[in-house]
């Protein structure tokens, strides 16, 4: 078999790894890619917007399997695109992918479908937004409805914050036409998980659950950025808080999206806060996670490929999908100013591969002149795989010290949550 992966993060770099332990597959090439992904595959330079492209490649190598990585070319219809020509290809349709790419939308499903989320109201009138924030006060949420990388979002804990929030989206429109229409939400308080699910329309095969730490400082301090760090399991909450996440919100989210015509193929990736009142949908995304793949897939024990090709040709409730009783925590090393402005081409010293428990996921990473040198944000993401949390983690945090670039920085506390949870519970 022939493999397409679409993308050049950290997560398309954990798909490639995980793609290429399948020994039926011979091939695997990944669009753009990244210097990390080019020991694992053959990376040709075509953008992940250039489909017809994409798809003139996909049929010269004879890809039999196309996987998509990021949303962008999900909602540009990239699946529509790829299946009108008769390609494979594993991800949503662009009417699927909007449960990512509207907040609006998503809201709507959630509301009519009665699936458990915040309280809210859009708006694309900056003054009646005004009011509604004013009268509703502080804390309260402030989201562009449409992607922004993970950046569109702002908790607001004064009515002033929250007012220079839709202020920068609908007047200053940073984030342009994304935020030409805004969701104003209740503030929910607890922790976050995240559940991805393998989903091919009615079936929904839910994987082990992460936990993501969105701002980029230690203590959750700090503006958001699109993910400093992942561990999974989340061994502090009950499997039950799991099964009812499962319940009340995954299976019922698929069966809305079959309902409205749109049925959902592909990773269903839903953002949960665990609420007193249960688990309650903070967002969806219509693709894996970035940096969850990176902890999730070292824990699957069936082979990813099958499972995608059971996605693809509807047979997914086949599929005896194990995991792996272990722990992975990832850390993200980011250039000095990510999530704000940084520069690229920084030297990087001190990686590695050839280790089965500790992996460095390349996320933005190029070749240049014989070395690898920063190319995005989020550069590197140290994945290591343990028995539990706590051994992932030292070494994890054990190896980063020996890799450095000029104005490297990470959080120090990824997984901490967890490890104070469970010392919580035993006491
Ligand atoms: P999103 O891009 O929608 O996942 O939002 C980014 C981050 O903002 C989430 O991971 C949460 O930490 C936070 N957030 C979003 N919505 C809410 C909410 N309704 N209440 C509290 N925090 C939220
Ligand atoms: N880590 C958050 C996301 O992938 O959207």
């Amino acid at each position: 078999m022939n493999i397409l992966v679409i993308g050049s993060g950290g997560r398309e770099h954990a798909l490639v790894w995980k793609i290429a332990q399948n020994p039926r597959v011979e091939q695997i090439f990944c669009a753009p890619g990244n210097a990390g992904i080019a020991e694992l595959a053959t990376c040709v330079p075509i953008g992940v917007h250039d489909f017809p492209t994409l798809a003139a490649f996909a049929e010269k190598e004879e890809i039999d399997l196309t996987v998509v990585g990021p949303e962008d070319p999900l909602l540009n219809g990239i699946v529509d695109y790829f299946e009108e020509r008769g390609l494979k290809v594993f991800g949503p349709r662009c009417d699927a992918a909007l449960l990512e790419g509207s907040k609006s939308f998503a809201k709507e499903i959630m509301i009519n479908y009665n699936i458990p989320t915040a309280e809210y109201r859009s708006f694309t009138n900056y003054e009646e937004a005004l009011s509604y924030v004013r009268e509703k006060g502080a804390p309260i949420v402030i989201k562009a409805d449409g992607l922004a990388a993970g950046k569109g979002v702002t908790v607001a804990f004064t009515l002033e914050e929250a007012e220079e929030a839709l202020r920068t989206i609908m007047l200053d429109a940073v984030f342009g036409e994304a935020g030409s229409r805004v969701v104003v939400e209740e503030f929910l308080q607890g922790e976050e998980m995240t559940i991805l699910s393998f989903v091919d329309g009615e079936t929904v095969v839910p994987m082990v659950p992460s936990q993501d730490h969105k701002p980029a400082y230690d203590d959750d301090k700090g503006p958001n950025t699109g993910g400093m760090g992942t561990y999974s399991p989340v061994p502090h909450y009950d499997d039950s808080v799991v099964q009812t996440a499962i319940e009340t919100i995954i299976i019922p989210t698929a069966k809305a999206m079959v309902k409205e015509g749109r049925p959902f193929r592909g990773i269903l990736y839903t953002g949960l806060m665990l609420t007193e009142q249960g688990p309650k949908v903070i967002e969806y995304n219509a693709r894996f996670g970035d940096p969850e793949t990176q902890v999730v897939l070292p824990r699957l024990e069936t082979d990813l490929v099958d499972i995608f090709l059971a996605c693809v040709d509807g047979t997914l409730d086949q599929c005896d999908v194990r995991w792996k009783d272990n722990a992975a925590v990832c850390v993200v090393l980011a250039s000095g100013g990510y999530p704000g402005s940084y520069e690229k081409g920084k030297e990087i010293t001190g990686l590695f591969t050839g280790r089965e428990d500790i992996i460095v996921f390349h996320a933005g990473t190029a070749e240049k002149d014989g070395k690898t040198v920063t190319s995005g944000g989020r550069v590197l993401g140290v994945t290591a795989i343990g028995k539990d949390l706590y051994e992932a983690r030292e070494k994890a945090y054990g190896v980063i010290p020996q890799i450095t670039f000029e104005g490297m920085h990470y959080r120090t506390d990824i997984a901490m949550k967890a490890l104070k949870g469970l010392e919580a519970k035993q006491n």
